[in-house]
């Protein structure tokens, strides 16, 4: 099978401890998910584009994963890709002009990507599926780190996979929230080519074996 790529978000490592707590990773992982909130398109607030220059600058050669939950996403993508993210996503909730934002990703040089949330139907994707280079599946209400998987949303992630296969598209298949040993050989089966971990790698008493376990199960 393809290779499964596992993403650490690290909202879910202390933040005074980030970089010893990515560092003690020891390269098990494959990108790093950067979540940006701001406090109206979800309920809590968590970090800027300092962070991600930060990041950047700590690791050049890491590819970091941005998912932006904000509202106006438009008012944000040049200070993120300028801080130096790979990939930069948006949710389709909040863009009404979605193809716009996506082609100005683009025009920055970063990976345009989409999310949704897991009450939005995965038809509202469709057509932005032939310009995007990610789509994320969210698989709990963003916000938090550490909620329970919403199993349902694994439906998508076959269509998804499923438009992939027959369209003239090319999309990794992310998938985001509740993530542990315990479901992603299920996630992976199901289409998902990307896999974010918060609370499951860094609130784990062994956040190395952990990562290196979720990449053991996924490519089986
Ligand atoms: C949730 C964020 C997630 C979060 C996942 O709003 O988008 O990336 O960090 O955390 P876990 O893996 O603990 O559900
Ligand atoms: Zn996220």
């Amino acid at each position: 099978s393809q290779e499964v790529l596992i993403a650490p978000s690290v909202l879910s490592a202390n933040p005074l401890r980030m970089a010893e707590a990515v560092n003690a990773l020891s390269g098990e992982y494959d990108m790093l998910h950067v979540d940006i909130m701001d406090g109206h398109f979800v309920p809590n607030l968590s970090y800027g584009p300092d962070l991600v220059r930060s990041m950047r600058e700590e690791w050049p050669d890491v590819l970091l994963d941005t998912h932006l939950m904000v509202e106006r996403p438009q008012d944000f993508i040049d200070v993120f890709a300028d801080a130096g993210t790979d990939i930069l996503t948006v949710h389709v909730e909040t863009a009404p002009h979605l193809h716009r934002v996506l082609e100005m990703i683009r025009a920055k040089g970063c990976v345009p990507g989409v999310s949704i949330n897991p009450g939005t139907p995965v038809e509202w994707l469709k057509p932005v599926l032939p310009i995007v280079g990610l789509v994320l599946v969210m698989s709990v209400n963003p916000g938090f780190g550490g909620q329970s998987f919403i199993p349902e949303v694994l439906e998508k992630v076959k269509t998804l996979k499923c438009w992939k296969e027959t369209g003239p598209f090319d999309y990794l298949i992310e998938i985001d929230g509740g993530i542990s040993t315990q479901n992603v050989g299920e996630v992976v089966r199901a289409g998902c080519d990307v896999v974010v971990a918060g609370s499951a790698i860094f609130k784990a008493q062994s956040p190395y074996e952990t990562a290196r376990e979720m990449r053991r199960i996924a490519a089986e």
